[in-house]
């Protein structure tokens, strides 16, 4: 579904590369996270999956970005707006319009789509987000996690191939970020959506990719599954990320010779000690 090759960026403002050299294939239906210190590019590289970038933001570009088989070189970027739904940080900046509705009808009404047609796409979206009975509300009178799921819902009214998210918890509060991830668990794993998702926080990661790429300086330098990666625990804490807690503890346990494994989740280490 996303063929990266030997991709390679420099804004213009910049003296040095932000992207170094990124291959990267992720398949259809893939859940893949991506981690990383704080400016090592991951909203950048998220940025060329869209074709924002080199088409509107402009730098020095190299390599290949390849969605569902179209070089983003090839094609404008609302051909890929469609293709790839961008959730960003800040939900309060990706709504403008007076009701629900209007905001989850507004894309598909720019495609022209048959009102009928809309109109089942709004009624699926609102369900896959839970907020069915939201539809006439003001989006500016909701929660920052409920804004957030009808940021998610106007993007799926355009029945992407692909959700790129890039830290869509980081402003919601805990309650906020728990509805987030269980959307994307829903979407990930009923609508067999391919989902790209930035997050530092390591737990829902854990729980709910099928890959981790981990990013430094511009390039990826660990991939795996969830339990691949969180078991290189020295390799991530020199690049400041947090493993989830109880991989923490079960690492220093295994290390001790005192488990066999590192767990992934609190029930994962309930296990290992009965
Ligand atoms: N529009 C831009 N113009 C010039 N430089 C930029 C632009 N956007 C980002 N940068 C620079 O590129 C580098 C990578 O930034 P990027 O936002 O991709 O990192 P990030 O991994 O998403 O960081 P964070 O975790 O803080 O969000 C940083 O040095 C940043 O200052
Ligand atoms: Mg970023």
């Amino acid at each position: 579904m996303i063929e990266i090759k030997n991709l390679h960026f420099k804004y213009h403002s910049q003296t040095e590369e932000v992207l170094t050299g990124i291959d990267l294939s992720i398949k259809k239906g893939e859940f893949v996270s991506i981690i990383g210190p704080s400016g090592c590019g991951k909203s950048t590289l998220c940025l060329t999956l869209n074709g924002i970038i080199p088409k509107t933001i402009s730098g020095e570009f190299s390599g290949d970005v390849i969605i569902d088989g179209i070089n983003t070189k090839d094609r404008e970027v609302s051909e890929f707006s469609r293709r790839v739904g961008m959730i960003l940080q800040n939900p309060e900046s990706q709504l403008f319009a007076m009701t629900v509705e209007e905001e989850l009808a507004f894309g598909p009404e720019n495609l022209a789509i048959p009102r009928e047609e809309i109109e089942e796409r709004i009624s699926w979206a609102l369900s896959i987000v839970d907020m069915g009975n939201k539809r006439d509300e003001f989006p500016g009178n909701l929660s920052g996690g409920q804004k957030q799921r009808i940021a998610i819902a106007a993007s799926l009214t355009m029945k992407p191939d692909i959700l790129v998210l890039d830290e869509p918890t980081s402003q919601l509060d805990p309650v906020g970020k728990r509805e987030v991830f269980s959307v994307l668990k829903g979407l990930h794993e009923k609508e067999k959506m391919t989902i790209v998702l930035v997050e530092h926080r390591t737990e829902p990661i854990a729980e709910l990719s099928d890959r981790v790429v981990v990013m430094d300086k511009g390039s990826i330098v660990l991939e795996g599954t969830p339990r691949e990666v969180f078991e290189k625990v020295p390799l991530l804490r020199e690049l400041g990320i947090m493993v989830p807690d109880i991989s923490y503890l079960t690492y220093l346990l295994k290390e001790g010779g005192y488990v066999k494994d590192i767990a992934l989740t609190v029930e994962e280490g309930r296990r290992l000690f009965i």
